[in-house]
């Protein structure tokens, strides 16, 4: 039975380490993700080479990691230091240019890649609800479960270790000499005085663990400041703010239904076909005009766009864009009926309870200033309490003509109820609370 327990506690005490630990090659291959996956897999050829193994594969080839350090950083530059076998692997390519990272990756972070390009993790069972739900606080609160387990769980062994040796001096009918009988007498007398002591400390832990697994869980599904890397650099601040284009011209979805949807890259193209350099007077601090070029290639690559010939050549890699919101799947939220339906009164209802920061735009009351963000960041809780908050106090706009054919009636009767100006009909009374309009 102890031995079962001790077992147990020991398989606890492993998972709750491995859970909270979190290695290079974990780092490594999230920034593997955001800067090498859109040309180089783990073990297929891409645009560029198959990458597992690689710092062994060329170290075979005597190419040390310095070497492969410095192709990372700036493969330009090596390949025009005159080095051979920089200049043999670009023309193999076909003389395809890999990005630099120089200024965008330090040498600890390539260290990460190469840890987890050596040592990839095993594939696991895609979860991606969990990738996209995981945010840093999810490490603190971890801790905290942890510390708690672990105290607990010695204090449980310990006293189990105590008990265990009680037992077998009792059944191998060893007489106590008199040091084990006043230690154990101690003993007894220890635990009788500070009996109210442990339980209270074993309360107080078992507490402080309920805590955190309540608070991790209270954390799933909120993800207000989610702010993934996203595989190409795209600015909203450039796009939208600097050069003033408007949302839906790129998330055309919006106005008819459900979705806003991500543009695909014959979106882009429909401008970046002639603006393959960036010349504009906007650089965030720490980036540069190549680097935002260098970005605008990268749409080229992908859809596969000769620059020279100035001609598709049908090779196409899609992007993997990282999805920042997601609403789970019992939930129906329909971006028209807030975009053309609600469009009016959502900016008028925004506008009234934050004069000093009024927006032109509806999708910002939700989503935030877009327009100033280099990197797109969940503005909102996107919960169920911060959708019925809105609904509660945002007019049903009665002038759009959907609302004056569905709702004259209703409108009439508490016109003639409550007077003209008490007859305001919020969202919640057409039904923005019954949960079968948000659930499925
Ligand atoms: C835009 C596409 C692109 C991106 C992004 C990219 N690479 Fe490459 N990479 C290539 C190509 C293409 C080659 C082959 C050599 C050439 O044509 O320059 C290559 C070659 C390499 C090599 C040399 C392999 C050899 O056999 O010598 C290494 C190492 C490498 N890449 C690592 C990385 C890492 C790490 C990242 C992310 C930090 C990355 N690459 C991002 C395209 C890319
Ligand atoms: C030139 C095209 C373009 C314009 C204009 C544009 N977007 Fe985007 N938007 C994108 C692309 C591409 C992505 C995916 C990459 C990213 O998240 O940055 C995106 C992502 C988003 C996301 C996150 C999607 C997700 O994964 O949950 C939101 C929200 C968003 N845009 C809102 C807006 C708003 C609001 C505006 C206007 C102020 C706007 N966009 C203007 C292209 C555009
Ligand atoms: C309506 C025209 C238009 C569309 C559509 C468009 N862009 Fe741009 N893009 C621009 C302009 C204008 C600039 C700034 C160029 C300059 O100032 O020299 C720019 C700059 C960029 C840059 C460099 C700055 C930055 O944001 O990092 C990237 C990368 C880029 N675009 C990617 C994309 C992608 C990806 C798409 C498709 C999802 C897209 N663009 C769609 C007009 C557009
Ligand atoms: C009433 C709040 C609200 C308004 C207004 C709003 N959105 Fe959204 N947006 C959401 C929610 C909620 C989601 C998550 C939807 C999901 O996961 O099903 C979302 C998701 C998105 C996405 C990710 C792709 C998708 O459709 O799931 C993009 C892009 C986006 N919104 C752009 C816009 C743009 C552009 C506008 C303005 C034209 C806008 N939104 C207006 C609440 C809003
Ligand atoms: C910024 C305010 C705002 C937020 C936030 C908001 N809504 Fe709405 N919603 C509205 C308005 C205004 C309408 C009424 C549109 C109309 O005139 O038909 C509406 C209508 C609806 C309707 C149709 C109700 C009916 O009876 O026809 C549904 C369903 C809905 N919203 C779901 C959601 C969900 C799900 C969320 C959260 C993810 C959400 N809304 C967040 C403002 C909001
Ligand atoms: C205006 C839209 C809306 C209405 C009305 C609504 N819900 Fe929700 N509900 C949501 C959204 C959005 C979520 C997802 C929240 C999240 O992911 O954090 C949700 C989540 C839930 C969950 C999952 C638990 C959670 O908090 O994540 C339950 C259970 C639930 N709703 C029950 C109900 C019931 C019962 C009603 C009716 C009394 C109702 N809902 C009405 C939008 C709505």
């Amino acid at each position: 039975m102890n031995k079962i327990i001790a077992v147990c506690m020991l398989a606890l005490f492993t998972g709750l380490l491995v859970f909270g630990q979190e290695g290079n090659a974990q780092n490594g291959e999230k920034l593997f993700k955001a800067n090498c996956a859109a040309c180089h897999a783990l073990d297929k050829k891409l645009t560029g080479p198959a990458l597992k193994g690689i710092v062994t594969t060329l170290s075979a080839e005597g190419a040390d990691k310095e070497w492969v350090h410095k192709w990372i950083m700036n493969n330009e530059a090596l390949r025009k230091s005159g080095d051979k076998r920089a200049n043999k692997i670009f023309e193999e390519y076909n003389r395809t240019a890999m990005d630099v990272f120089e200024g965008r990756l330090s040498d600890k972070d390539i260290d990460d890649i190469l840890a987890y390009t050596e040592n990839p993790p095993a594939p696991e069972e895609p979860k991606e609800q969990q990738a996209v739900t995981a945010t840093q606080d999810d490490s603190s609160n971890s801790i905290y479960i942890f510390v708690s387990f672990a105290s607990i769980g010695i204090i449980l062994l310990f006293t189990l270790y105590k008990v265990n040796q009680l037992v077998q001096l009792k059944t191998k009918g060893i007489v106590l000499n008199e040091l084990q009988a006043t230690r154990i007498k101690s003993l007894s007398q220890f635990y009788n005085k500070y009996k109210g002591f442990s339980y209270f400390l074993i309360t107080l832990l078992l507490a402080l663990s309920l805590y955190g697994v309540w608070a991790w869980l209270m954390g799933i599904g909120v993800d207000k400041g989610y702010e993934p890397e996203q595989p190409i650099y795209f600015s909203h601040r450039i796009h939208a703010g600097e050069n003033k284009i408007d949302c839906q011209l790129c998330h055309s979805g919006a106005k008819y239904g459900k979705v806003s949807e991500i543009p695909s890259l014959s979106v882009c193209m429909n401008c970046h076909r002639n603006i393959s350099e960036y010349t504009g007077k906007y650089i965030e601090p720490g980036k540069s005009k190549e680097f935002y070029t260098s970005e605008i290639k990268k749409i080229y690559q992908h859809i596969g766009w000769d620059e020279d010939k100035q001609a598709y050549t049908g090779k196409q890699i899609p992007v993997k864009w990282e999805r920042i919101h997601n609403m789970p799947d019992f939930v129906y939220f329909n971006h028209s009926q807030h975009v053309v339906a609600g469009e009016k009164t959502i900016i008028a209802d925004y506008n009234k309870k934050h004069p000093n920061q009024p927006i032109d735009v509806v999708c910002k009351a939700c989503h935030g200033a877009i327009d100033t963000m280099n990197v797109v960041k969940m503005a909102n809780d996107f919960t169920m309490g911060w959708c019925l908050d809105c609904h509660r106090t945002t007019e049903v706009d009665m002038n759009n003509g959907y609302n004056a054919a569905y709702f004259n009636k209703l409108h009439e009767k508490l016109k003639k109820e409550y007077g003209e100006d008490k007859s305001k009909i919020t969202v919640d009374a057409i039904g923005g609370l019954e949960c079968g309009k948000c659930h499925y």
